[in-house]
């Protein structure tokens, strides 16, 4: 069992600053992808306050298959450019939802779900990956959550 100590009464930029430091030792040597998402899927749902989800859709054959989370069982398969994970997969870009309900196309894993960040992470350039934050609070996410997030992949894009 690994302990971290989390104030979740930091400002965001200092508790992601935590979490990309527990992020990094925990997966520090790790060669398994599935067992680091597995690890990070719970770090964050440790780390961050007020989600629902957290985990990993991975790119497998020119679509994203679910990977380690935490949160209700979610749908297993999601095409390129549907919702918001495949939009995010498929642009390579960061999707920002404030409310899901008044997002196209938004697929519905958990009824609770308001707002969602997903990130995607890349690996020479090429989505492997993706980050999926959910939360029953409208607008939960910002652009400190987004940074954070984003330099999360970064860390860990060869390790995933
Ligand atoms: N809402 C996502 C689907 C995944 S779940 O939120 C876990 C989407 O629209 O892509």
């Amino acid at each position: 069992m690994y302990t971290f100590e989390i104030d979740h009464s930091l400002p965001k930029p200092e508790l992601y600053e935590e979490l990309l430091k527990a992020a990094d030792a925990i997966t520090d040597g790790e060669p398994d992808p599935i067992a680091n998402m597995a690890n990070v899927a719970s770090l964050l749902w440790q780390f961050l306050p007020n989600i629902n989800w957290a985990g990993f859709y991975r790119m497998a054959d020119e679509e994203l298959v679910l990977g380690p989370f935490q949160g209700k069982a979610a749908c297993i398969r999601i095409a390129l450019g549907e919702g918001v994970c495949g939009k995010a997969a498929k642009s390579g870009e960061t999707r920002l939802v404030d409310d899901v309900h008044a997002y196209p196309g938004h697929i519905v894993c958990d009824a609770d779900s308001r707002s969602e960040l997903v990130v995607p992470v890349k690996r020479y350039g090429e989505v492997s990956c993706v980050i999926d934050l959910d939360s029953p609070g409208i607008a939960r996410f910002d652009a400190e959550d987004r940074a954070g997030i984003e330099a999360l992949a970064s860390l860990l894009a060869m390790r995933l």
